[in-house]
Parts: C-alpha cells; sequence; structure tokens
C-alpha cells in the first residue's frame, strides 16, 4: 500500500494540544484508505530554542524536506517574551520553512457553517478562499534600521514584489476561481502602493484575459475589511499579497466561526517541496495547557492535507465529519481531546 512519509511539528502553547487531535483523525481515516503515513516529529519552537538555542538548523531544514507533506501546529512563545528575542521564531523557523519549501500559495478557506454561531447578524451564504501569496510582501525581511536607539532612527521594511512571485500566484488563484464560483477579487492598495499594487493589477487584468469565464473585481484592503463584515457572501476568490492575506485571514476566521475552525495550506503547487498544513491560528499562550482550545483548525487542516495529497475521498470524510460536529456544537464546553474525539467518532460511524 502507499507510503506517505509526513513530518510532523507539534510546536509550541496549544500546537501540541491541536495536533494531537488532528493525528487521531488522520490515523482513523487513512487506516481506512489504505494509506499508511510514515510520522517523524520534529521539536521544533520556542520551547526548543530556550532548551538548545537552535531554533531551525540546516539538518532540520534538509530532514524536513525529505518528507512528503508537513503537519504543523503553532509556533511561537507569549508575544514580547524576552527570552525569546533572539530566537525569532516566526521568522527563523515558520517563514523560513515557508520560503525554503516555495509555499508561493498560502490558501485559506472560509466556510460558514449553517447554525454555527458567529458575530454576524445576517451572514448570508459565506464560503469563499483566500490565496494569500506566501513567499513575498512586506514578509522577506529586506530592510534594516541605522541610528538604532536614537532620536533619528531610521526603520525600512522594504515589500518586495517580483512579476513571476505575483504571476504564479495569480494563475493558482484563477484555476481556483475556475473550480469554483468563478468570481475572483484582488485586494490590495494600488491608491497609495502604486509600484507594487500597479503591478499586481496588471497581471491579474493579463492572467484575467485567459479566463474569460471568470468575473474579476478589485478592492483595496480597507474596503474589504468592510465587505468582509457587511457581505461577506459576495467573495468566491480573494487573491492577495502576503500581509493583506495574513489580516484579512484572521478577520475571516473571526466572521466564520472563530479562529478555531480555520484551516490553511501553505502550497507548493509544482511539487518540488513539501507542503505544509496548519490552523491559521497561532499558539494561544493565554490558554495553552489547559484542554480549551479547539482543535477544529488543526482537523481541517488535515483534510487539505490530505487533498493535496490526492486522497480526495479521505479528504472530504474528514471535512464531513468536522461539519457534522460544528453544526452539533450546542455552546456547551468539551475539552480539546473531546471535540477530537467526537469527529474522529463521526468519521467512524
Ligand atoms: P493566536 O492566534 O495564538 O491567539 C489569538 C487569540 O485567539 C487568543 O485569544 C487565543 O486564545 C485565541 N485562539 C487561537 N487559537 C485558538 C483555538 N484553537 N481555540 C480557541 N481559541 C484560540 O495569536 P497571537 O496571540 O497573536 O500569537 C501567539 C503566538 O503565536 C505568537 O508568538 C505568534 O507569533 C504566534 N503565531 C504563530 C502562528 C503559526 O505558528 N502559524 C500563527 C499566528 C501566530
Ligand atoms: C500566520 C501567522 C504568521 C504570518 C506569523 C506567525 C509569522 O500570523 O500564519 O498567519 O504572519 O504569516
Ligand atoms: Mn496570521
Amino acid at each position: 500500500s502507499r507510503v506517505v512519509k509526513l513530518a510532523v511539528i507539534p510546536g509550541d502553547g496549544i500546537g501540541p494540544e491541536v495536533v494531537a487531535e488532528a493525528e487521531k483523525v488522520l490515523d482513523t481515516v487513512t487506516a481506512e484508505a489504505g494509506v499508511r503515513f510514515e510520522k517523524t516529529r520534529f521539536s521544533l519552537g520556542a520551547a526548543r530554542f530556550l532548551e538548545t538555542g537552535d531554533t531551525l538548523t540546516d539538518d532540520d531544514l534538509a530532514s524536513i524536506a525529505q518528507h512528503d507533506a508537513i503537519l504543523l501546529g503553532a509556533v511561537g512563545g507569549m508575544p514580547g517574551d524576552p527570552r525569546l528575542k533572539d530566537a525569532n521564531i516566526e521568522r527563523g523557523l515558520l517563514l523560513k520553512l515557508r520560503f525554503a519549501l516555495d509555499h508561493y500559495v498560502n490558501l485559506r478557506p472560509s466556510r460558514l457553517y449553517p447554525g454555527v454561531p458567529g458575530p454576524l447578524a445576517n451572514p448570508g451564504d459565506v464560503d469563499f478562499v483566500v490565496v494569500r501569496e506566501g513567499t513575498e510582501g512586506p514578509y522577506v525581511g529586506n530592510g534594516g534600521s541605522i541610528r538604532t536607539g536614537t532620536p533619528h532612527e531610521v526603520a525600512n521594511e522594504t515589500s518586495v514584489n517580483t512579476a513571476y512571485g505575483i504571476e504564479r500566484v495569480v494563475r493558482f488563484a484563477f484555476t481556483q476561481a475556475q473550480a469554483r464560483r468563478k468570481k475572483l477579487t484582488l485586494v490590495h492598495k494600488t491608491n497609495v502602493l502604486v509600484h507594487a499594487g500597479g503591478m499586481w493589477k496588471r497581471i491579474v487584468d493579463e492572467v484575467a484575459s485567459e479566463h474569460p469565464e471568470v468575473a474579476v473585481d478589485y478592492l483595496h484592503v480597507d474596503a474589504a475589511t468592510i465587505f468582509l463584515v457587511t457581505n461577506p457572501g459576495r467573495f468566491d476568490v480573494i487573491v492577495t499579497d502576503n500581509l493583506f492575506g495574513d489580516i484579512l485571514t484572521d478577520l475571516a476566521g473571526a466572521v466564520t466561526g472563530g479562529i478555531g475552525l480555520a484551516a490553511s495550506g501553505n502550497i507548493n503547487p509544482d511539487g518540488a517541496f513539501p507542503s505544509m498544513f496548519e490552523p491559521v491560528h497561532g499558539s494561544a499562550p493565554d490558554i495553552a495547557g489547559q484542554q480549551i482550545a479547539d482543535p477544529t483548525a488543526a482537523i481541517l487542516s488535515v483534510a487539505l492535507l490530505l487533498d493535496h495529497l490526492g486522497l480526495g475521498d479521505a479528504a472530504a470524510r474528514v471535512t464531513r465529519a468536522a461539519r457534522e460536529d460544528i453544526e452539533s456544537r450546542d455552546g456547551s464546553t468539551r475539552t480539546t481531546a473531546q471535540v477530537g474525539d467526537a469527529i474522529t467518532a463521526r468519521l467512524r460511524a
């Protein structure tokens, strides 16, 4: 039978708690699908740094790159923890993985299931996907500061945008739109960020001409946040840059039942490198260790992982089990493990 080599990075805070539930689901569904997942566990994150001083060694990276896919919980300590100042877990670990493994598509679906409580009074049908660029923009670390600590300090953080990088993610977004409701919205800030925004707009227009069936529109990012709250049903596929996509997808999570439900895939569509699946949320140090984190986002990330590996039936089963669980929630409190067990039980049913 088929063997899939999976790297598992539980990470920090609630990461290990939600990954444990995601693995329950993965183990159950893959046993039934006749696929064997050979897992390697990597101890990475703030805890590892505090113990050893390592963030992500070249050996770690080389070893992870040998796998077929990666499942990650969350990494990072308490924001502002002085002991982690030199670790830079976010850049040195998470972003290093995304960049080194060329995860140029950060795919973040948002779906509001019927009856799920959210902050919106009349949300309508909400089912969209954000295609967030994953390897460029202000995330590349092209910057620096001079005269540090003086009143004349200057800090620059340059957004890097390449025609190559934009075109490949835009093409991916059009392919998504083509397979969905055939609507694509570019979100940027072309009225201020004229250079990068202008190039994004131009490339979207060019690729659009190859997809006459797809209706294309454009929103400035500030207006996009309005519509995500007042009319989220207007969106099908959103394509946007790395930073705007980061911000929009936390908002999207919040309006579709909470950040505990929001899944994501960091995808290398060419298949040259393993793709990495993780909840949109972070390590949530405020609730870590209490077994109260919602593992659904991690479980739905397993569905994205299975889909990516071509195991569409298994993916659909996971999504259905999670969806049924979400729709049956009555507001009573369950532990992280109880939610994982309930979704696993629905898979077996
Ligand atoms: P966060 O997403 O960790 O938490 C924001 C809020 O959402 C908190 O109140 C938290 O309790 C809540 N929350 C998050 N996930 C939840 C879940 N599954 N169930 C219930 N509630 C949940 O964001 P933050 O506080 O800004 O960041 C904490 C740390 O995580 C930082 O070090 C940050 O850099 C890191 N981070 C990592 C990732 C990642 O690994 N992919 C993503 C985001 C943030
Ligand atoms: C996310 C996170 C990361 C990001 C951070 C932790 C680097 O917020 O996955 O959304 O900004 O991409
Ligand atoms: Mn984020």
